[in-house]
């Protein structure tokens, strides 16, 4: 190559040098709308259109039986509808109740009752806030698995979306609330998981999904972090 044809070159990146200074491209990707878990989504926010589920064609890590752009995250009964043709792909064992029992007490209780019979906290509250109903019934007990999972994962009505519980722990709630349904064939525990700011084998833990800002309290004070939480870091 020339001398001048390589001096051309020079020239031409450093005209470009300034334009790149000057968009703001790099922090367009740090300041991007994201609800984070536990927050209140109010629907008078700008997008007003609910939680964001993954992009189109994105393929989760963790394994999926349906993916996400394949069906809507629209809360319409039709939408919800449509999940009945996803399988139920978890076995109903002591694992799965025991699991789905510590997302149903900790998510789900609050409105539709320990036992799925709405004599929730919430109506015991203030009848007016009891307006989620009993889902040990009949009405419930005739919906499919798979409609269960896509009204934790789209939400309906007053029902919030409850997509920050993992696909596959979700599962688990619809085999526990089967139990609570009384189709298992056996009872299942019910009631609190432990006493208000109980915390430690009793409880959950982080969610590995979701691009959602850490809890402040989670942060942690030294670099020997779990696996999880570096994680979570990673996503700011
Ligand atoms: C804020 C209160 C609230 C919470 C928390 C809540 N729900 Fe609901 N849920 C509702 C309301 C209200 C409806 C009725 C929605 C409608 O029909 O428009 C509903 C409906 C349902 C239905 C449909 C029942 C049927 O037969 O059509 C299921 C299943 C359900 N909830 C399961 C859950 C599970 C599982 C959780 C926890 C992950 C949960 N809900 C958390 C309020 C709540």
């Amino acid at each position: 190559m020339s001398n001048r044809h390589s001096m051309r070159r020079v020239h031409l990146i450093l005209a470009f040098v300034p334009l790149i200074g000057a968009c703001s491209w790099f922090t367009d990707f740090k300041q991007q709308p994201s609800v984070g878990p536990w927050q209140n989504f109010s629907s008078d926010s700008a997008a007003g259109k609910g939680f964001r589920g993954q992009p189109a064609g994105s393929v989760p890590t963790t394994g999926t039986t349906s993916a996400a752009f394949g069906i809507s995250h629209a809360p319409m009964p039709a939408t919800i509808d449509s999940f009945n043709v996803v399988k139920n792909p978890v076995a109903v064992d002591a694992r799965s109740l025991a699991n789905g029992r510590q997302y149903y007490a900790l998510n789900c209780a609050v409105c539709h009752g320990d036992k799925g019979d709405a004599d929730s906290y919430m109506r015991q509250a203030n009848m007016a806030y009891g307006f989620a109903p009993a889902i040990n019934g009949d009405v419930t007990k005739a919906r499919s698995d798979g409609y269960i999972w896509g009204v934790m994962r789209n939400g309906r009505g007053l029902m919030p979306s409850y997509n920050r519980i993992e696909e596959m722990d979700r599962w688990d709630v619809v085999n526990y609330i089967r139990g609570l349904q009384g189709m298992l064939g056996q009872p299942v525990p019910t009631g609190p998981l432990g006493l208000p700011g109980e915390t430690g084998d009793k409880l959950p833990g982080a969610t590995p999904m979701g691009p959602t800002v850490p809890s402040k309290a989670s942060k942690p004070a030294a670099p020997a972090a779990s696996g999880v939480e570096r994680k979570a870091e990673d996503h700011r």
